[in-house]
């Protein structure tokens, strides 16, 4: 079995009758949603809410029950995929785009569950660019007070086309040297004007469950 979706079955373990899921984005995320589909089908009575339209549109296909977030309270468990988790258990997140919805529902969640491979795992984040959401207006004079936190940011573009987020926004990919406070960068971040979001998940991670190449998974 891929080791994504040891990552992803073990996880959804986690998930009980009744609850309210949260569905992460990505290609680890995707293995979760599929199990989670094949235990709905088995009786599993549940609702879920997605970090993106895609998501979204995967769990409507597979007969996942989505609801109306007017219709929830909170989320009882969100799985979801990440690009770096380093030894605290902070995050980078939004290698696919998904970073700004992805980090509402983990906000809004009891338990908040990644799921990885091996690979994903760093002694210190930063070797994969940090995407940061930022509104097309004026994002260039964005760009240059992000480039002063001291990285270089390029504007993601898919086939020669700006990419855009569900939001409507623009990401900037910023190549650090070394994250070597997520924290303080997190706030740093937060107070530049165009900034919708970054995807540094600092404390919001409850667990961590690696799918491993000898077909075990452990948690961190
Ligand atoms: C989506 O925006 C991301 O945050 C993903 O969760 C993350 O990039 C991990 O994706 P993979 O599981 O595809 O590696």
């Amino acid at each position: 079995m891929n080791v994504k979706q040891l990552a992803a079955e073990k996880a959804v373990e986690h998930i009980e009758h009744g609850m309210t899921v949260g569905l992460g984005t990505g290609t680890t995320a995707y293995f979760a949603i599929q199990r989670i589909a094949a235990r709905v089908k088995e009786g599993l009575g549940i609702r879920a809410v997605a970090s993106s339209m895609h998501s979204e549109e995967l769990a409507r296909q597979l007969g996942i029950p989505i609801a109306p977030f007017a219709a929830i309270e909170g989320i009882d468990v969100t799985i979801d995929g990440a690009d770096e988790v380093d030894e605290a258990l902070n995050l980078i997140k939004g290698g696919g785009g998904a970073l700004l919805r992805e980090k509402i529902l983990a906000a809004n969640s009891a338990k908040f569950i990644v799921i990885v491979d091996e690979s994903k795992l760093v002694r210190k984040l930063g070797t994969f660019p940090l995407p940061v959401e930022v509104i097309p207006f004026a994002y260039e004079l964005t760009r240059r007070q992000v480039q002063a936190l001291g990285c270089e940011p390029t504007l993601r573009t898919v086939d020669g086309k700006t990419f855009v987020t569900d939001n409507g926004n623009f990401i900037l990919d910023c190549a650090f040297p070394v994250i070597d406070n997520p924290a303080d960068l997190s706030g740093k971040l937060h107070l530049i004007p165009g900034v919708a979001e970054h995807g540094l998940f600092v404390k919001m991670t409850d667990t961590v469950i690696i799918g491993s190449g000898d077909g075990t998974t452990r948690y961190l």
